[in-house]
């Protein structure tokens, strides 16, 4: 009398598990099927490493609506890699220059810029923080051939420089896809007063040779056709 139920309940319990597990078992192989595709989505975050005031990467991923994805980075317990060096472009008129660069592949927690001029010990700039790529150098002398060092530091340390106050500017220290690069103010702009200056030096020279010409040359080129026109006659 106490065994049919019992017996009853567990047929029931069977056949409650039989009937969750069809279901199941379909489900199974569409989990299966989904893995297929990449469970993140492979958007690359609107992150350009040579863009000014760039925010961190990771910080978009943190703010950003939908994931994204982040170029990988060294650790942050090694000093970064050293930035790139981009475009400068020089305002020799205002003695100044305006100087770019791109990320390393590592965590930045501020950037500088050291600058000299020949042998002299390198300027440190004021430290800028990690979404800066772009400053600007002023004081500049016309004339004045320097090399300027883009450094980026975090807590571990802080980028190579190349030759730090090196002595050799020349030398495969500033490659072109390095920190450093040289940046050559030219001389003054031409002023009128320079360019009246070069024209008349210009005139001058030209008179002087069609002197030389006239008077010297004419005579020696032209004598001996004189000579050789008397030796055929
Ligand atoms: C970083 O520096 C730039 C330029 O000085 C400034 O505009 C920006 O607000 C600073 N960003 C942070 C997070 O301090």
């Amino acid at each position: 009398m106490l065994g049919s139920p019992c017996l009853l309940g567990l047929l029931a319990l069977t056949f409650s598990l039989v009937l969750k597990a069809q279901p199941l078992a379909p489900q199974g192989f569409e989990e299966e099927e989904e893995t297929v595709w990449p469970p993140l989505p492979a958007v690359p975050c609107d992150y350009d490493r040579c863009r000014h005031l760039q925010v961190p990467c990771r910080e978009l991923q943190k703010a950003g609506p939908a994931s994204c994805l982040c170029p990988g980075l060294s650790s942050p317990a090694q000093p970064p890699d050293p930035p790139r060096l981009g475009e400068v472009r020089i305002v020799a008129e205002e003695g100044r220059a305006v100087v770019h660069w791109c990320a390393p592949s590592s965590p930045v927690h501020d950037y500088w810029l050291l600058l000299w001029e020949g042998k002299e010990p390198p300027q440190k700039g004021p430290p800028l923080n990690a979404t800066v790529r772009r400053a600007e150098l002023t004081g500049l002398k016309p004339g004045g051939a320097y090399v300027v060092c883009v450094v980026a530091a975090n807590e571990a340390g802080e980028s190579l420089v190349p030759e730090e106050g090196g002595e050799d500017p020349e030398g495969a220290g500033l490659s072109a896809f390095g920190p450093c690069g040289r940046l050559t103010v030219p001389p003054r702009p031409l002023t009128l007063v320079y360019a009246a200056v070069g024209v008349g030096t210009a005139l001058a020279v030209l008179s002087c040779s069609a002197l030389v010409w006239h008077f010297c040359l004419r005579d020696r080129w032209g004598c001996p056709r004189r000579h050789r026109a008397a030796g055929v006659l």
